[in-house]
């Protein structure tokens, strides 16, 4: 028999999602499940055909490069090029990833050592914690609070100490929805040149904001040479289970990220990268109507939401809301999320799940993914009206 702890000390704490648990908890009592942040309707059928013909073909079925195939690295610099006038070398500087979720592993992992701190806005994305706990990092939150979750650069400023070894950024972010602005991404560049830190960028909802400009950290003057730049194909073209993400950077930095990525999937998705080299040549139309048809989404929960009576902090991207609990009497997000499949057959996430460090900001804060129908969300709005006071 073992009779030692069985999970590496560094992710105690960590094991049970809750997004697992609330997902199995909509199955069971037939919820409308606004938990997960997945759309309900697939992306372009013509992508998905790609994706068929590949596997037909042949393409893709065996171990494809280790840094991706180049029809897809080639398709990830003409992007950061069209998008954002960004150069890279799809042979050095361009890393294709199993999914962000990969990328950020790899790139935590590659560039993190034991002691080293890394600054990362709270709430966080969950597997920036169980990562930096991997790599032997210790995190250093920096609190975004109700009711704008915008950060406070002054304490980003004063976060930093000898031992920082890079900022873990995501913007548009998850879960408030928040996007830098352009005058914010210059400060973080001038603090982090002046600093002397690397910085991760998570942009895995560049092409997901509301009339909002998703400004790259690696655009700002001198931030080219200390950004690992990540992106999502399972965000932009809504196959999420597909699994393709990647990393530009310069080829020191990818090099790196590219270490440590041979030793977790070292390849994957083969077939559907080359779906994905496809997508991401879809014309601009492709690109601002998915943009506009999750805006639509996003308004029609907001006004919903904010009618039942729960205090909405409208997002500029991302697939999620974050609503306050308190108008309506509640004074705790986990009980109240816990209660609501049976009180309303609705899922929703406690934002305090997402605040490791200050769990008590997020204490009223529920958060609604609403990547779905209209219809779907429009059933989950009628449900939740039995909350109405
Ligand atoms: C902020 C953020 N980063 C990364 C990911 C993971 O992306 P992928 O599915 O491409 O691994 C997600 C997915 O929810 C996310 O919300």
């Amino acid at each position: 028999m073992v009779t030692r702890p069985l999970l590496n000390r560094r992710l105690d704490g960590l094991g049970n999602s809750i997004f697992g648990v609330m997902s199995a908890r909509a199955v069971a009592t037939n919820s409308v499940n606004l938990g997960q942040g997945f759309p309900d309707v697939d992306g372009p059928p013509a992508i998905a055909r790609a994706a068929a013909d590949a596997v037909m073909a042949g393409k893709g079925n065996q171990y494809p490069p280790a840094t991706g195939i180049p029809e897809l690295r080639n398709a990830v610099a003409r992007h950061q090029q069209r998008f954002y006038g960004l150069r890279y070398d799809p042979d050095t500087e361009v890393l294709i990833t199993a999914g962000a979720t990969e990328a950020i592993a790899a790139a935590l992992l590659a560039l993190v050592e034991p002691g080293d701190e890394v600054i990362a806005f709270e709430p966080y994305y969950d597997s920036y914690v169980a990562n930096i706990a991997m790599a032997g990092g210790t995190r250093v939150p920096l609190t975004l609070k109700a009711p704008d979750f915008r950060p406070d650069l002054a304490k980003l400023e004063s976060l930093i100490t000898s031992k920082t070894r890079l900022l873990m950024l995501n913007s548009p972010h998850n879960p408030t929805g928040m996007v830098l602005t352009r005058e914010e991404s210059e400060a973080i560049a001038r603090i982090a040149i002046s600093r002397d830190i690397l910085v991760i960028t998570d942009e895995a909802y560049e092409h997901l904001t509301f009339d909002t400009e998703h400004v790259p950290l690696a655009t700002i003057d001198g931030m080219r040479g200390r950004v690992v730049s990540i992106g999502s194909a399972g965000k932009t073209f809504s196959f999420t289970g597909w699994k393709v993400g990647w990393a530009t950077a310069t080829p020191d930095l990818i090099s790196a990220v590219r270490t440590t990525k041979q030793f977790l999937t070292f390849v994957s998705s083969g077939p559907f990268q080359y779906a994905v080299a496809e997508a991401l040549d879809l014309p601009g139309s492709y690109y601002t109507e998915m943009a506009a048809d999750l805006k639509a989404k996003r308004d029609l929960m907001a006004a919903g939401l904010a009618e039942i009576g729960f205090a909405v902090y409208e997002p500029d991207g991302t697939y999620f809301i974050t609503t306050d609990i308190s108008p309506l009497g509640e004074r705790d997000a986990m009980e109240f999320c816990r209660g609501l499949p049976d009180r309303a057959g609705v899922v929703a996430i406690p934002s305090a799940v997402f605040y490791d460090d200050h769990p008590e900001e997020g204490r009223t804060l529920v958060r609604f993914a609403f990547c779905k129908r209209p219809e779907v969300l429009k059933e989950a709005l009628s449900r939740l009206s039995v909350l109405a006071r």
